[in-house]
């Protein structure tokens, strides 16, 4: 995972370009601290800034067309940070509920949030379910196939991240989507959290478009 320099490529409507759009891009939103640390706050405003890129965030997905725009909010390692920041976390899980009701019949956008979301633990889960039928004589484990563990992830349904961006700098994957994001593009980005904007999300949807994704095989352009 190489890091690349921000920059900004305008998107221009032209069909090759549109046809690149990822169909889903994901997200670990991270520097909210460091943030309201730069400008001398306590790290509670820098989540409440971090609200508001999201809101951002969601406006310029829909606007490129992109179809699932998921969200790392709070990770299941996140529990180890003092209760100030928890209780946050609990607050939201009211608010996620409500909108999940309020947004049930729209199109468009998918918004998906990762929300006290382990990769390996989700893994986990998935193995035990998947046990679980073997042992009950309902599957043969010469069927599990990638399909049977992918359908059995949190994320069963939804299309692989074609883009995986990280803001703060920080180039790692922290426990976000493991299984799901062995072939997707990574594009880290040194700003914090509650700095990301338009600009910064069509650059990185920019660097990804630039990309040759060859899955193993080989180049289009080479072929
Ligand atoms: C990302 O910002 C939000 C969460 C992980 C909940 P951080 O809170 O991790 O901010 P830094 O990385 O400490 O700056
Ligand atoms: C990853 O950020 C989790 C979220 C952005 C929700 P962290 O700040 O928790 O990651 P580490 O601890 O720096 O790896
Ligand atoms: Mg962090």
């Amino acid at each position: 995972m190489a890091a690349e320099t921000h920059r900004s490529v305008a998107l221009t409507p032209r069909d090759e370009q549109l046809e690149r759009v990822p169909q889903h891009v994901a997200i670990i939103m991270d520097g909210n601290g460091r943030w309201a640390v730069r400008h001398g706050l306590p790290r509670i405003e820098g989540h409440r800034r971090g609200v508001e890129a999201v809101r951002r965030a969601v406006r310029s997905a829909a606007e490129v067309g992109v179809r699932y725009l998921t969200i790392y909010s709070f990770s299941a390692e996140n529990w180890r940070r003092p209760a100030q920041e928890e209780g946050l976390a609990a607050d939201i899980t009211g608010l996620l509920n409500e909108a999940e009701e309020l947004t049930r019949a729209n199109t468009g956008l998918n918004l998906v949030v990762a929300f006290n979301y382990g990769g390996r633990q989700e893994i986990v889960r998935a193995v035990r379910a998947i046990a679980r039928q073997v042992k009950d004589g309902r599957l043969d484990p010469d069927d599990i196939a990638m399909e049977t563990i992918a359908g059995a992830l949190d994320t069963q349904g939804i299309p692989d991240p074609d883009l995986v961006i990280r803001t703060s700098g920080e180039q790692r994957v922290s426990n976000f989507l493991p299984w799901q994001t062995a072939y997707s593009e990574f594009v880290f980005l040194p700003d914090f959290w509650p700095d990301f904007d338009d600009a910064a999300f069509k650059g990185a949807i920019g660097q990804y478009v630039s990309r040759d994704r060859r899955f193993g095989g080989l180049s289009a352009k080479a072929s």
